[in-house]
């Protein structure tokens, strides 16, 4: 309860009043007391010497003889009030009374009576009025009175021998009592002023504490996330300006949570959305974060596990510590799942400037190595096909120059090979001219109309002189003659002349190929289809690929440089049309060329 500062502030102010009463009543009563003590000690003065006064046995020399006169005065002289006691003392050895207004007490030694204090009687011989107010208790009961013991000399200005002691008691009982009052009533004040204390302190405190409760309240919710809050500021005090700066620090700590927080959400954004793999790992190999990609490369399930553990089943070499040797810093390939990841990773520092774990980058590279890899074998196989026919022709004009060109026939022969070596690396130069025309887009397709009937007719017209060479025989199908296509007319005839020049070259002497066209949802698919020898399955993917023939000697010994169908691939796909095998070895293959119908968008005149 005390902890509170409300409480502190109240028992503080209590204390204080408490102690402020105390003191203060205490000094008070000691002081009145003081004060009706010295006064009832004049009165009892001025009492004796009234008395002194009014009896002129009194006032004789020697009392010790006339005792009976002054015994007289003392008891029937004089009044004697109700609260004092009057004792005329002789200034013998004794100390003998000889007048006392209690009977019986004549002729006793003063020193043996009870009611009277040998203290200040034996300290008035030396000349002073004395007085006491000693604690005495008579009958059980507590009687408080005053005591004086007035010296009276021969002389009545104090001159002479000291005659004896006039002794007055008091009774001041009332001073105590008027005095036990006033502590009574100083007691109510205080309790009165203690109660109004705790009251004020209440509502003071709540003042001060009630804005610090408020103030402390919305801290915590603000400390739970929640930055809708605002103090009313009521004043301009301490407490007052505490409040406007808690509401100019939650406008200030609002804006900067909410421009991390837009941060935060846009690199979240950009890792989720990245083609590339993020993951960051802490430098105890704890996964702190992983995006999308990342996850899936790596097979993470699981929010929290361990790097090394999950990586172990992966790729060794970028295990933790492997990593931790090369300072964080460098690269590495990862074959997973088919593809192929370089994995760049750097470290990352913490607030304490060091090593706080490091940021691994998944690029997939599958494509960009595949690339190459054809690249390579494009040039591999460009230098291949280039050097058959040059060192042919190179040994064959050698052979001429050293002298087979006097023999006639010889020659002839020779240069009969020369020639048709030459016509093939020309066609492999102009079959790698369209290409690489086709690669960098700056083929110009001349789009028109086609009659597809009759250029397929004109096509295997010009490859009829082949067949018959094979006694190969081209069916033509039942060609409806209302089939056109949208496409550059030497593009078309080079597919077909292409597809089917290989259905003749793949096929044996006596065999078939049928040539076909009909429509199709809008489509034109024209069938090439031949009785050969077919292609084995795990080839026909390949077919269109640059240079690839599947029995690669006999193919060349056929004059084929396997540029054929991708050159074909290439028009058909850059007219918006496609490619389609089917082939069974031995059996025979099928091509078929879908292109899309020529439509025809009649003009209204408005
Ligand atoms: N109808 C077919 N029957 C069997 N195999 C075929 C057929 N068509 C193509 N092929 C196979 O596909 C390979 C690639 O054909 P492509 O036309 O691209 O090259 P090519 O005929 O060898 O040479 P080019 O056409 O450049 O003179 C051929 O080498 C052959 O092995
Ligand atoms: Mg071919």
């Amino acid at each position: 309860m005390f902890k509170s500062i409300r409480w502190r502030f109240i028992l503080i102010y209590f204390l204080l009043v408490f102690l402020a009463m105390s003191i203060v009543g205490m000094f008070i009563m000691t002081k009145l007391q003081q004060i009706q003590v010295d006064m009832s000690s004049k009165n009892m003065e001025a009492r004796i010497k009234s008395i002194l006064a009014s009896s002129t046995a009194l006032q004789e020399d020697d009392w010790k003889q006339v005792t009976g006169e002054i015994h007289n005065s003392i008891n029937n002289g004089i009044q004697i009030g109700y609260d004092e006691n009057i004792y005329v003392i002789l200034n013998d050895d004794k100390k003998t009374i000889i007048a006392g207004s209690i009977e019986g007490t004549e002729g006793q030694s003063a020193y043996n009576l009870n009611k009277i204090n040998s203290y200040i009687l034996t300290k008035s011989l030396e000349g002073n009025v004395e007085s006491i107010v000693p604690k005495e208790l008579y009958d059980n009961s507590t009687v408080v009175n005053n005591h004086m013991s007035y010296p009276v000399y021969e002389n009545v200005n104090g001159g002479g021998d000291l005659k004896g002691f006039i002794y007055l008691t008091n009774n001041i009982e009332y001073i105590y009592e008027t005095i036990n009052e006033s502590k009574k009533i100083i007691t109510q004040a205080t309790v009165i002023a203690l109660l109004l204390t705790v009251l004020l302190g209440l509502v003071l405190a709540r003042t001060i504490t009630g804005p610090i409760k408020d103030l402390t309240v919305k801290a915590k919710l603000m400390s739970q996330g929640d930055f809708e809050q605002k103090v009313e500021v009521k004043s301009n005090d301490e407490i007052g300006q505490l409040g406007s700066m808690f509401n100019y620090l939650i406008d200030e700590l609002k804006k900067t949570v909410s421009n991390l927080q837009q941060e935060k959400s846009k690199m979240e954004t950009t890792f989720k959305y990245m083609a590339d793999g993020v993951l960051t790992v802490d430098i105890i190999g704890n996964i702190i974060h992983a995006n999308p990609v990342a996850r899936q490369i790596i097979a993470l399930t699981d929010d929290g596990e361990n790097y090394d553990v999950v990586i172990s089943q992966i790729c060794k070499s970028i295990s933790l510590l492997n990593l931790k040797q090369k300072n964080f810093h460098g690269s590495d390939i990862l074959e997973q799942n088919g593809q192929t990841y370089k994995v760049d990773y750097e470290p990352f520092m913490n607030n304490k400037n060091e090593i706080g774990g490091v940021i691994l980058l998944f690029k997939n590279v599958t494509e960009q190595f595949r690339l190459e890899k054809m690249q390579k074998e494009f040039v591999a196989n460009v230098s291949h096909e280039l050097k058959t026919p040059i060192t042919t022709i190179k040994s064959y004009t050698e052979t001429l120059l050293d002298g087979a060109l006097s023999e006639k026939t010889i020659a002839e022969d020779f240069l009969t090979v020369i020639n048709s070596e030459s016509d093939r690396m020309s066609r492999l130069v102009s079959d790698l001219l369209k290409l690489s025309k086709m690669d960098f887009e700056q083929a110009n397709w001349k789009q028109e109309k086609i009659d597809v009937k009759k250029m397929l007719i004109d096509a295997c017209k010009k490859l009829n002189i082949h067949a018959k060479n094979k006694n190969i025989e081209i069916h033509m199908g039942n060609i409806p003659d209302d089939m056109n296509i949208k496409f550059d007319k030497d593009g078309f005839e080079q597919i077909i002349l292409n597809i089917a020049g290989n259905a003749i070259k793949y096929t044996q002497d006596y065999g078939n190929v049928w040539v076909s066209a009909n429509k199709e949802n809008k489509n034109i698919i024209i069938s090439i289809k031949d009785d050969g020898i077919g292609i084995p399955k795990e080839d026909i993917n390949r077919i269109f690929d640059r240079f690839y023939r599947v029995d690669k000697a006999r193919t060349r010994e056929m004059g084929g440089t396997g540029l054929g169908l991708s050159i074909a691939k290439q028009i058909a796909e850059s007219h918006n049309s496609k490619l389609l095998v089917e082939s069974e070895v031995q059996k025979g293959t099928e091509i078929k060329i879908i292109i899309p119908e020529y439509e025809v968008y009649e003009v209204f005149e408005v």
